[in-house]
């Protein structure tokens, strides 16, 4: 009996520095400080980025009428296209003088190229796309090679509008068009020919998020500093609609990118790095919100609420463009895959109609 005792006890007290070693380089070790993104991959990107930067002007192409300028659509998948039909009864009406499309696919994930031939994403495909994975810088790469391959692209690509597979149109593309570049009569922005002098980018630079503290020191207690001190960083969705000037800010930027790029434990970086990027060079720059909706009432691991089929009703479109902000929502994410049909079956009667 009391052996017995005694042997439960030494076993007990044996497994105490196993675990202890188990659970140790969880526990007490700092986060890695190597980035996961590959040597080769970042001069890669380093090459494409000078290109996009020397090669380019930050001016809107000028000259008013405008007839020219272009919105450049980004879209991120590292599945597949899912509503890429949805989006081409969203361009296809309209001249492709108008716009762009370019697509960064993971080339790992093999994304399924649309097999309409006549679909705006069959040539859309940037050669210099990379693995991407959540929760990590790579995003942040990935949408800084859309960018540069969307400057080096079009002149005049004048708005960049960053958007994933799981995003869908709320408005007709003569909607979206109009907004960004018309501004309405009683703007002081506005030219007598009712063409915006300023364009800002419509990006949010949260600073009151209960969780900025922790997503700050999330690469280490003094990992930003200097460059990003604690009053500057913010957060913010990573599906904003930039200028030119401000996509080509993004893509000469190596400081912040050498802090953001530092892998960090359960954070979401690309909600970080362009917030805080655009905060520290161009606050004013910023409308300081989205225009793509997100339901973030019960969320989980960080994802928003996903639409399912069954919702999908002219009611839905109708709330989720409402806004408290001076514009409304133009995309809304996220929605399931299956959601392509009941969207189609509305799309004439209630997103392109305005
Ligand atoms: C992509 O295709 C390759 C070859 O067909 C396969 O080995 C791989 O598992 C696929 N990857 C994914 C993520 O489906
Ligand atoms: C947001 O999601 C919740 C479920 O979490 C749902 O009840 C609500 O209707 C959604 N809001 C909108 C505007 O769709
Ligand atoms: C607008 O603001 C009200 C009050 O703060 C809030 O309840 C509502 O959810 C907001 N609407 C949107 C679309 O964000």
């Amino acid at each position: 009996m009391l052996s017995n005792q005694f042997v439960i006890s030494f076993s007990l007290l044996l497994c105490l520095p196993i675990l202890f070693f188990l659970l140790a380089p969880h526990v007490f070790l700092p986060p890695p400080r190597e980035s996961p993104i590959p040597i080769a991959d970042e001069i890669d990107d380093q090459i494409l980025f000078r290109r996009a930067s020397a090669g380019s002007s930050s001016h809107l192409s000028s000259g008013t009428p405008h007839p020219k300028l272009k919105i450049a659509f980004l879209f991120l998948t590292n599945s597949d296209l899912h509503f890429a039909p949805l989006w081409d009864r969203f361009f296809s009406p309209h001249p492709p003088s108008l716009f762009n499309v370019y697509v960064h696919a993971d080339p790992f994930s093999n994304v399924t190229v649309p097999s309409s031939p006549s679909s705006v994403f069959r040539n859309a495909f940037i050669p210099s796309a990379k693995r991407t994975s959540r929760a990590s810088p790579t995003l942040i790469s990935a949408t800084r090679r859309l960018l540069a391959a969307a400057l080096l692209d079009d002149p005049a690509n004048a708005y960049f509008a960053v958007l994933s597979q799981h995003c869908v149109p709320l408005r007709s593309f003569p909607f979206v068009y109009r907004s960004l570049f018309e501004s309405p009569p009683d703007d002081p922005t506005t030219t007598s020919r009712g063409v915006r002098l300023s364009y800002r980018s419509f990006l949010e630079l949260i600073s009151d998020e209960p969780r900025l503290w922790k997503r700050y020191v999330a690469r280490g207690r003094h990992a930003m500093l200097p460059e990003v001190p604690f009053e500057k960083f913010r957060v913010g969705s990573h599906f904003f609609v930039m200028t030119r000037r401000h996509a080509l800010l993004t893509v000469r930027d190596r400081v912040l990118w050498r802090k953001f790029k530092i892998p960090c434990y359960e954070c979401f970086p690309e909600e970080h790095y362009f917030p805080t990027l655009m905060n520290i060079k161009d606050p004013e720059g910023c409308t300081g919100y989205s225009l793509t909706r997100v339901n973030w009432t019960a969320t989980v691991k960080g994802h928003p609420y996903t639409y399912k089929p069954e919702e999908v009703s002219s009611d839905l479109i109708h709330r989720l463009r409402l806004s408290n902000h001076s514009s409304s929502y133009f995309f809304a994410r996220k929605f399931m895959p299956a959601c392509l049909k009941p969207l189609l079956a509305i799309a004439d009667s209630v997103i392109f109609r305005d």
